[in-house]
C-alpha cells in the first residue's frame, strides 16, 4: 500500500500523484484526494493503482447525483461541479499536448461548457443481467443491474424505467432524436414479446432500423447502433467550429464522415464535397442524408487517401478514438492542405497526431475545448492547421 497526494489528471481521468519520483495513475481519485493506494502495475517510472482508503477527501468533492457513480464507468467525476470538471479536461489537453505533442506552449481556447449538466445523452447502451438492464463496472467485464442514468435525457431515463425484464435481449440501445422526438430500442438477441408497447417506443432487431435527428437545420438518419454524437447540443457546437474551421473553398474533404454531420453542414460553403466512411450502416445514412449533394466514398480513410488526389481547400477528420492510422496522417502531412481541422474526442491520439503534422511543417493554429460530455473525463477538441 502506498500513500499519494493526488494534484493531477491523466488523460484517461485517472488521478495523478508522485511517490519518491515515481508518478502514480490513481483510478478513482481526484486531485486534492490523499488517499492508501494499492498499486495493480510497476513499470519502475511509472505505476497505476487502485484507491483503498480516501485519506483526506479533496475540497472540490460534492454529492454525487447518482447512485452508480464509484461503480459505473460512465461518470467518473460526478462528485465534481461542473465547472472543476471543465478546467481539469483543459489541463488535461495541455498536458498531452505538451509532453506527447512537443508544444511548450499550446494554443489552447478556453474550455466552452456546452448543454446540460445532467440528462444529456441522447443514447444508452446497456447489456443484461439475468434480464434485468445492466452496466458494466469501471474497469471490468463484470456486470451490475442498472437502476438510473442521470446523463440519459429524460426520454430515455422514462423508457428505462418501463423496460422491465428483458428477456432474451443480450445487448440493448435506446437512442433519442431530440430534436424530432423521436425514440427506438435496438435489441441484439430477442425482444421479449409485447416489449415495443410496453416500452412505448419502436424494438428494433440489431441495425434494422432507425430514427432521426437534426442538427444544424439539417435532418440526419441514423441507422441501428452506428456512430451519432452522443449530445446533440454538443454536435450543434461542433458543426458551427467546424465551419468556422473549414471557411468556404472549391473542394473539401470529410475524413471518417459518419452520417455526414460536417459534410453536411460545414461543406455547406463549398463547391463540392469528398465524404470517406468505411462502417456500411453509416455510409447508407451518409447516402441518404446526403441525397446527391456529396461524393460518398465507401472505404477505409487509409484505402480512400491513397487514392485520392490531394487538391483539397479544406479538410476535416474525425476519427475513433485512436486517432489517425499512420498513412492517413503521412498522406495530409504530403497534402498539407491551406486549412485542417481535427475532431478528436481522444487528447492522447490528437497529441500524437499534431507531433506528427506539426513535424510535417503544418501549422497548429488553434484548440478549442468542447465540454459536452459533462460528469465524465471524456472531452472533445477542434483544432485548426494551416498547410
Ligand atoms: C468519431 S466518428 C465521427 C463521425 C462524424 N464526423 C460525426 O461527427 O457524426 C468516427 C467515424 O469514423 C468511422 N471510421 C472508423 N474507422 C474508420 C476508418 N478506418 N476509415 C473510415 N472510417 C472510419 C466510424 O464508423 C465513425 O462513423
Amino acid at each position: 500500500m502506498i500513500r499519494v497526494e493526488i494534484d493531477g489528471v491523466a488523460a484517461g481521468g485517472e488521478g495523478v500523484g508522485r511517490v519518491g519520483g515515481k508518478v502514480v495513475f490513481v483510478a478513482g481519485a481526484i486531485p486534492g484526494d490523499v488517499v492508501v493506494a494499492e498499486t495493480v502495475l510497476d513499470r519502475g517510472r511509472w505505476a497505476r493503482a487502485e484507491v483503498r482508503r480516501l485519506v483526506e477527501p479533496s475540497v472540490h468533492r460534492i454529492a454525487p447525483r447518482c447512485r452508480h457513480v464509484g461503480v459505473c464507468g460512465g461518470c467518473d467525476w460526478q462528485m465534481v461541479p461542473r465547472g472543476v470538471q471543465a478546467r481539469w479536461k483543459a489541463d488535461m489537453v495541455r498536458g498531452q499536448l505538451r509532453h506527447l505533442g512537443g508544444l511548450e506552449d499550446p494554443p489552447l481556447g478556453g474550455v466552452e461548457l456546452v448543454g446540460d449538466d445532467f440528462g444529456y445523452r441522447n443514447r444508452i447502451d446497456l447489456r443484461s443481467l439475468s434480464g434485468r438492464p445492466a452496466f458494466h463496472r469501471a474497469g471490468s467485464r463484470e456486470l451490475v443491474a442498472l437502476e438510473e442514468c442521470s446523463i440519459a435525457v429524460p426520454a430515455l431515463q422514462d423508457v428505462l424505467s418501463r423496460v422491465g425484464e428483458l428477456g432474451a435481449v443480450r445487448r440493448l440501445t435506446l437512442r433519442a432524436g431530440i430534436e424530432t422526438g423521436e425514440l427506438a430500442a435496438f435489441v441484439t438477441g430477442h425482444a421479449p414479446p409485447g416489449a415495443s408497447t410496453r416500452w412505448g417506443i419502436p424494438v428494433h432487431r440489431g441495425d434494422r432500423g432507425h430514427l432521426h435527428e437534426e442538427v444544424a437545420g439539417r435532418r440526419f438518419r441514423i441507422t441501428g447502433r452506428a456512430f451519432f454524437q452522443v449530445n446533440t447540443a454538443g454536435a450543434e457546437r461542433l458543426c458551427e467550429l467546424v465551419a468556422d474551421g473549414v471557411g468556404s473553398g472549391r473542394r473539401m474533404l470529410d475524413l471518417y464522415a459518419g452520417g455526414g454531420l460536417f459534410a453536411l453542414t460545414a461543406g455547406g460553403r463549398f463547391e463540392t464535397v469528398t465524404a470517406v466512411e468505411r462502417d456500411r450502416r453509416a455510409v447508407a445514412d451518409l447516402l441518404h442524408n446526403a441525397g446527391g449533394e456529396v461524393e460518398v466514398v465507401s472505404a477505409p480513410a487509409v484505402t480512400a487517401t491513397a487514392r485520392l488526389d490531394g487538391d483539397w481547400d479544406a479538410v476535416v477528420v474525425d476519427p475513433p478514438r485512436g486517432g489517425l492510422e499512420r498513412e492517413v496522417a503521412d498522406a495530409l502531412a504530403a497534402w498539407r492542405p491551406p486549412v485542417l481541422v481535427y475532431v478528436s474526442c481522444d487528447p492522447a491520439s490528437l497529441a500524437r497526431d499534431v507531433r506528427r503534422l506539426v513535424d510535417a511543417g503544418m501549422t497548429l493554429e488553434e484548440v478549442r475545448i468542447v465540454d459536452m460530455f459533462p460528469q465524465t473525463w471524456h472531452v472533445e477538441t477542434v483544432a485548426r492547421f494551416r498547410g
